[in-house]
């Protein structure tokens, strides 16, 4: 963590900038600048050059309320009226222009991918894919802005964070020969293998039409009809339904340009890449329950992380990798077709190669001007990086720009700041809605002589961005796509049998779960028939579940190695910006040492008094176990005056009528303890343990005499993110 003058105590999430008064503020003051941890857009116009303007007054100045077109105003509470009793009268502009622009600020939200969370950083690059694309961005030591929106997939705006979806993870790179986007996903495979299903596959996932339920699920019967119908859609289902599907924390994903690209070096040369992103601090997941509850208790669980975590100065870091393929022509590496999006290729067989770091370091200051209004477009490419032809990207290509059009009202929407390039722009588009550059000439089209004949066409030697001059394969015009397409299991049996025994358990629940939620037996039974076709022991496993029969496969099961790298398990990562609670008896008790010692452990403590007072920022009441990593318990306080189902539903009587603790406290430590998490005992601390069952020394279960001796004990056990132990091996798998 870098910043440890986080104001408010070094707890993030403070809504301003600086602590409002109690009594309304009354003397005129210039408006208050973002947040230390904010940033906004470059500062540049809608032709990327820097303009200079501050940004703390580029939208809002002076320190008087105005009228949108800067007329100052001395009253903003009342309508103009006939009268005190009287009707409000139409010459009223304020009212009128408050009202109008108040009724037009939503906008059509992206038919995909509309919930999201965004923040600033910069990629600097390591120089090593100088070699095989010109790329600048790509050059040893160049450093590029960048803006990277997560988000969920089938979700409305206002729904969860930590539903079980695929996530997105976009990164627009402001590079100096324009804007590049890597729009990819936190799974490296896709549902389809050609783009004219995609509306097919999202009404299927979407709510049901008639009811428009449920929001923000895979659960239900038009998604799995559609997977079990198009099993090119198992591998992907499978990542969604294994731990994948319902990450820890945007900070804690891997990304995936999924497609290959083609990569173009300084001569001209080409060679086929998969783009990932390797984050720094591993890959982990929620458990499912700890899902659920996060889904209602913080349903902001993703987004609120990802900017408490900038704030607190924990900034979050990607390795960009390459696998590199020799671009032949039949596009295939080892028997795996590259132009088909269902498809991986094992990093034992094709190591990710690093080309560049990216480091995400600072919040947006408006969530609707950036995060909701940034457009990304897999054809926003540079010199360097070059499409192939698979047919789910080339879909993509014409996709984007069309759904922004309607979605941010026109083609203006390049000029929007937050999408502006920083390359110099001298197009030749002109007019449309909200057109804020302001053009000059007479001759917008070339050849011309009236303007002198700018602007000019460049060559490859002058930046032009030129397509690779591939071969084309001759052939005859079809609706088909190539036979090796057909293999639709072979990879997904690869994934599970790279499946430690939790991860198995996970996938086997995850389906039954969600095969049990479908209202039709056909689809549940067809959804069983896929699974054969995965591993006969996941199959029977889900159809216990379900109170079916087991289907015998109908395809061979192939026999493929298991390749080690798709477990999450098995390591040990960096634990910077994971929540630790400190359970206190009174909102008085000194916890400062053990704090300062969670803060120099580059994590965030959150002290759980059954009070709120200074230095307390939960309340047994507001807290529940989904917020913490891990506990410390530096007391066992007795109940608290609200400890009363009737006040707090949390506070189960017969809890406490067995022990002399919170029952609240009880409950945070047994979900704690259900979901892995390291709990640490210090001083009466231990007392809960004893109270629940748990003994110092089991798994993840440590009492130390002191707060710093649990924490460093608590910390050891949080760099594997769970205690795996707790997690008993039904399901036979690889070892972690
Ligand atoms: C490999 C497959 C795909 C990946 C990795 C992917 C990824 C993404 C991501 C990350 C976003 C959200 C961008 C943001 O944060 O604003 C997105 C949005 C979107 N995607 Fe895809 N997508 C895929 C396939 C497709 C296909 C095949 C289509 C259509 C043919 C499509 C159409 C869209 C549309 C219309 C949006 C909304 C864009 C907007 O409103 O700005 N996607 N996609």
């Amino acid at each position: 963590m870098s910043s440890k003058d986080t104001p408010r105590d070094n707890i993030p999430g403070a809504p301003g900038v600086e602590p409002p008064p109690v009594d309304e503020p009354t003397r005129p003051r210039d408006p208050l600048p973002p947040k230390a941890d904010q940033r906004g857009p470059a500062t540049g116009s809608p032709t990327g050059q820097p303009t200079g303007a501050d940004p703390a007054t580029a939208a809002q100045a002076g320190a008087y309320l105005t009228t949108a077109q800067g007329a100052r105003l001395y009253d903003t509470d009342h309508s103009l009226k006939a009268g005190p009793r009287g009707p409000v009268l139409l010459q009223d502009h304020h009212l009128r222009e408050k009202i109008t622009h108040f009724d037009h600020e939503r906008i059509p939200e992206r038919v995909v991918h509309a919930r999201g969370a965004a923040a600033h950083g910069v990629f600097e690059s390591y120089g090593t894919a100088a070699r095989i694309s010109r790329a600048a961005f790509l050059a040893e030591g160049a450093r590029t802005p960048v803006f990277v929106r997560f988000s969920t997939v089938l979700g409305s705006r206002g729904s969860a964070d930590t539903v079980r979806d695929t996530r997105g993870f976009a990164t627009k790179f402001y590079t100096s020969e324009g804007v590049f986007d890597l729009v990819g996903n936190n799974i490296p495979v896709f549902f389809i293998q050609d783009a004219i299903k995609f509306p097919d596959v999202i009404h299927a996932g979407k709510p049901h039409p008639d009811r428009e339920i449920p929001q923000a699920q895979s659960a239900h019967d038009t998604f799995w009809d559609f997977v079990t119908l198009h099993t090119e859609a198992t591998f992907h289902t499978l990542w969604n339904m294994s731990d994948r599907g319902i990450p820890r924390s945007f900070r804690m994903m891997e990304g995936f340009g999924v497609h290959t690209f083609r990569l173009v070096d300084a001569e001209g040369g080409t060679t086929l890449v998969k783009f990932h992103w390797k984050p720094k601090l591993g890959v982990h997941s929620l458990v499912w329950e700890e899902a659920q509850i996060a889904a209602g208790v913080d349903p902001d669980f993703h987004r609120r992380d990802l900017a408490d975590a900038i704030e607190a100065g924990a900034h979050p870091q990607w390795e960009l990798g390459v696998q590199t393929f020799p671009d032949t022509e039949d596009q295939m590496f080892e028997g795996i077709d590259l132009l088909d999006p269902t498809k991986i290729v094992p990093e034992e067989i094709a190591p990710v190669q690093p080309v560049g770091l990216m480091t995400l370091d600072a919040n947006p200051s408006n969530y609707f001007a950036e995060t909701e209004q940034v457009a990304f477009h897999v054809g926003n490419l540079v010199p360097g990086v070059d499409v192939t032809n698979d047919a789910l990207m080339q879909g993509r290509l014409f996709s984007y720009v069309d759904t922004q059009i309607t979605r941010l009202g026109g083609p203006n929407f390049p000029q929007l700041p937050i999408n502006r390039t920083h390359a110099p722009v001298n197009d030749m588009l002109r007019d449309g809605m909200h057109q804020t550059a302001v053009h000059r000439g007479v001759a917008p089209y070339r050849p011309n002589s009236l303007d002198g004949g700018c602007p000019f066409t460049a060559g490859a030697d002058t930046g032009a961005y030129i397509e690779a001059p591939v071969e084309v394969p001759a052939s005859r015009k079809v609706r088909d796509a190539a036979a090796s397409f057909d293999d639709h299991f072979s990879q997904a049996r690869l994934f599970w049998r790279s499946m430690t025994p939790p991860e198995r358990e996970h996938i086997a629940a995850a389906y039954t779960f969600e095969l049990g939620k479908c209202y039709e037996n056909a689809v549940k039974e067809r959804g069983l028939r896929v699974l054969a076709n995965i591993d006969g022991e996941l199959c029977r496993t889900v159809a216990a579940g379900l109170g079916l029969p087991v289907p015998e496969p109908t395809v061979p099961l192939a026999d493929p190695e298991p390749s080690p790298a798709l477990s999450q398990l098995g390591g040990r990562w960096p634990t910077d910006g994971r929540v630790i609670g400190i359970v206190v008896a009174d909102a008085g008790q000194d916890v400062a040492d053990v704090r300062q010692a969670v803060l120099a452990a580059d994590m965030v403590p959150l002290v759980v008094a059954p009070t709120g007072g200074p230095g307390v920022q939960r309340t047994f009441a507001t807290a529940r176990s989904i917020e913490f990593d891990a506990l410390l318990l530096a007391a066992a306080p007795g109940p608290a005056a609200d400890a009363a189902p009737a006040r707090d539903a949390k506070a189960d009587p017969e809890a406490a009528a067995v022990t002399d603790i919170d029952p609240r406290v009880l409950l945070l430590v047994t979900e704690a303890y259900r979901h892995g998490k390291p709990l640490g005992a210090f001083g009466e601390g231990s007392d809960v343990l004893a109270a629940v069952g748990l003994a110092a020394g089991g798994a993840g279960v440590v009492a130390r005499d002191t707060g710093a001796e649990a924490l460093g004990q608590v910390a050891g056990l949080l760099a594997e993110h769970r205690v795996w132990d707790r997690f008993p091996p039904l399901l036979g798998g690889s070892p972690a």
